[in-house]
C-alpha cells in the first residue's frame, strides 16, 4: 500500500474533485461513515455517550458528519467546536448547518472548567481537532483539551491522524492525542506510520473513502509500506550451491559474536553456503560455535583485527561468491578500515556494508559511487548521522527526506534501522517496514539482519526486493520471538532461532 505526504494527499483530494468529479461533500461523507464503522466495531452505538471535539478545518468537518451518523444510530452526542463556527467553509460548513438543525448538543468550547467531569461521564471521545492541516505547535485551549482527553482514560478515536502529530514526520508538535484507534482517509500518511506518531494512533484503520485506484496506486507517490514480492519457490532438487554462496568479512579479537550471528543468519534464512573471513586467532573459538560455517582464516593486525594484507586473497575469493557482507564486528583498527575502503571500491559482486564497515566509509562515502555492483548499507541512526553529516535530531525531523537524498547521492540502497525501519533506494523509492518490535533493540540483532538480506538475494529475488524481503523477514522473526518469549530479554540468538519459521510463514 502506498503512503502519502501531506501535500500529496491534498493533491489527491484536488484530483478526486476536479478530475473525477467526486465532490468534497462525498469525500467528507465517506470519511465520516468510515469513522462511524470503526466506532461501531469498538462497541454498540445506541445509547453511547460520545464527545466529539471538532476543529475548524475539514478534519472538524469529518467529525460533524460522524456526529450526524452517530445521532441517527441513537448515540448521545455532544459536539464541541474549538473556535468561532463562522470560520467553517465548504463541505465542513455544509455539515455544520445540517448538524445545527438536529436535536443534538453542539456548542463552542471557550474554557475547560467542566470538561474533566464531562469526560468522566462520557463513554467515547472523538478527536477531530486537526488532521494533516496542523501547521504549528499546539498551545492554549487546544493543548488543555488534548491533555484532558489523554488523562480521561476513555477510548479515543482520532480522525485521519491524532491531533498534534505532524503528518509528514510522525513528530509531535507541542502535544498530541493518544488515540485508542485512528481511522485514516485515502492513504496512510507518513506520520501515521513513523514513531512516535504510529504509537499515538493506537490501532490504525485505513479507509480509501472512494478515491480512484489510479490515485491511491500512483507510483509517483514513492513511499510505500514494505511488502516485497514472494520468494521464488525453493528448488526441490537443489543442493548447497543452488541456494547461494555468501562471503562475510567480519570479526575481530574483541568481537566474536557479530561474525557468528551474521554468518549463521544467512543459513537460517535459507542461504546455501556461508563463508566467514575472520581473524585467524579467533577461528578456533568461533568454529566451536558455528560448525555449519566455512572459515577463511585471515592474517591479523597487532590488535587482532583483519589485516590489510588480506586484500588480494579476499578479492580473488569474492569473485566466486554471489554476495558479500563486510563490517560486522570488524573493529575500528586502521588497517581493517582501510581494507573496507579498498574492497568497497573494487569488489564487483553485490555487497552489504554494516557497522564498522559503515564507519570506515564515513570519511569518504563517495567511494560508493565507484562501485559497479549493487550496494546496500544498513546504518542505525547514529551511523546514518556520521554517514550523511546531519545530526540525529535533524534526521529524526526529516527521516524520509534525508534517507532519499543519501541513497541517491551514494547510489546505494540504505536500510535505516530503527522502530519501523526505512529502506531508501537510489531512484527515490522509500519503503516503511512494519514488522519487528522493541525487543530487537539489543546487541547482535543488526548482525542477523545482514545474513537475512544476503539469503533473500541468494534465494532469487532482485536486489532491492531482496533487501526489502530481508528486512521484513528479520522483523517477522523478531515478532515470532517476542510472541513466544516476550520483548524483554530477547536476544540475537532468539532471532536466529525464529528465522526458519519466519521464512516458512512468508512462503505460505
Ligand atoms: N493551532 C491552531 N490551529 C491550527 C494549528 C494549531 N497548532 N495548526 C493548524 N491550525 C489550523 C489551520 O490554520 C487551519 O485553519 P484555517 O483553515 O482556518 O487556516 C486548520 O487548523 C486546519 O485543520 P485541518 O482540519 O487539519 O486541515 P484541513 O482543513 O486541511 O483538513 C484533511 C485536513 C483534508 C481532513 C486531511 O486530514 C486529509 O487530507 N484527509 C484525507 C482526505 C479527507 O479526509 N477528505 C475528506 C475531507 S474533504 C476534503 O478535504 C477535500
Amino acid at each position: 500500500m502506498n503512503v502519502s505526504t501531506v501535500n500529496q494527499m491534498r493533491a489527491m483530494d484536488r484530483a478526486a474533485i476536479e478530475q473525477y468529479g467526486i465532490a468534497e461533500e462525498l469525500l467528507m461523507e465517506n470519511a465520516g461513515q468510515a469513522a462511524c464503522t470503526v466506532l461501531q466495531s469498538m462497541a454498540p452505538i445506541a445509547g453511547r455517550r460520545v464527545l466529539i471535539f471538532c476543529g475548524l478545518g475539514n478534519n472538524g468537518g469529518d467529525g460533524l458528519v460522524l456526529a450526524r451518523k452517530l445521532h441517527s444510530l441513537s448515540a448521545k452526542v455532544q459536539v464541541y467546536l474549538l473556535g468561532d463556527p463562522n470560520r467553517f467553509t465548504g463541505a465542513a460548513r455544509l455539515n455544520l448547518d445540517i448538524v445545527r438543525r438536529l436535536p443534538l448538543n453542539m456548542s463552542q468550547l471557550n474554557a475547560c472548567d467542566t470538561l474533566a467531569d464531562e469526560l468522566t461521564d462520557c463513554d467515547t471521545v472523538v478527536d477531530a481537532l486537526f488532521g494533516t492541516g496542523l501547521s504549528r505547535e499546539i498551545s492554549g485551549l487546544q493543548e488543555q483539551v488534548i491533555e484532558l482527553i489523554n488523562n480521561s482514560g476513555k477510548p479515543v478515536l482520532s480522525l485521519d491522524i491524532p491531533s498534534g502529530v505532524d503528518g509528514d514526520t510522525g513528530q509531535i508538535l507541542g502535544t498530541a492525542v493518544q488515540a485508542t484507534a485512528t481511522v485514516t482517509f485515502g492513504l496512510p500518511k507518513i506520520g501515521n506510520l513513523l514513531y512516535p506518531g504510529f504509537a499515538l494512533c493506537g490501532t490504525l484503520h485505513v479507509s480509501h473513502i472512494s478515491f480512484p485506484l489510479a490515485l491511491t496506486e500512483d507510483k509517483q507517490l514513492q513511499v510505500a509500506i514494505n511488502h516485497p514480492p514472494p520468494l521464488p519457490p525453493r528448488d526441490v532438487t537443489g543442493h548447497k550451491g543452488s541456494f547461494g554462496q555468501a562471503l562475510f568479512i567480519a570479526g575481530a579479537a574483541s568481537y566474536l559474536g557479530a561474525p557468528r550471528f551474521a554468518a549463521l543468519s544467512f543459513l537460517k534464512a535459507g542461504g546455501g553456503y556461508s563463508r566467514l573471513a575472520t581473524p585467524e586467532t579467533i577461528v578456533p573459538y568461533l568454529s566451536m560455535q558455528a560448525g555449519e560455517v566455512v572459515f577463511v582464516p585471515q592474517l591479523t593486525t597487532h590488535s587482532g583485527s583483519i589485516a590489510l594484507s588480506n586484500r588480494a586473497a579476499l578479492l580473488e575469493l569474492a569473485a566466486s561468491q554471489d554476495f558479500a557482507v563486510i563490517g560486522p564486528g570488524l573493529s575500528l583498527d586502521p588497517q581493517s578500515q582501510q581494507l573496507v575502503c579498498e574492497l568497497v571500491a573494487t569488489l564487483d559482486i553485490p555487497l552489504l556494508i554494516d557497522a564498522d564497515g559503515i564507519s570506515a566509509l564515513c570519511a569518504k562515502p563517495e567511494i560508493l559511487q565507484q562501485r559497479t555492483a549493487p550496494t546496500v548499507l544498513t546504518p542505525h541512526l547514529g551511523e546514518m548521522a556520521r554517514l550523511t553529516g546531519y545530526s540525529i535530531t535533524e534526521i529524526e525531523q526529516d527521516k524520509i527526506g534525508i534517507l532519499r537524498q543519501a541513497a541517491a547521492k551514494l547510489q546505494a540502497v540504505i536500510v535505516l534501522k530503527g522502530p519501523h525501519t526505512l529502506i531508501g533506494t537510489p531512484d527515490g523509492q522509500i519503503f516503511i517496514n512494519l514488522s519487528g518490535n522493541s525487543g530487537m533493540g539489543s546487541a547482535g540483532t543488526g548482525d542477523t539482519l545482514t545474513g537475512t538480506i544476503a539469503a533473500a538475494f541468494c534465494l532469487g529475488l532482485p536486489f532491492v526486493d531482496a533487501v526489502c524481503k530481508g528486512v521484513l523477514l528479520h522483523g517477522l522473526a523478531g515478532d515470532l520471538a517476542a510472541e513466544a518469549l516476550g520483548e524483554d530479554g530477547m536476544t540475537a540468538g532468539d532471532i536466529l532461532d525464529y528465522l526458519p519459521t519466519a521464512l516458512q510463514m512468508e512462503r505460505n
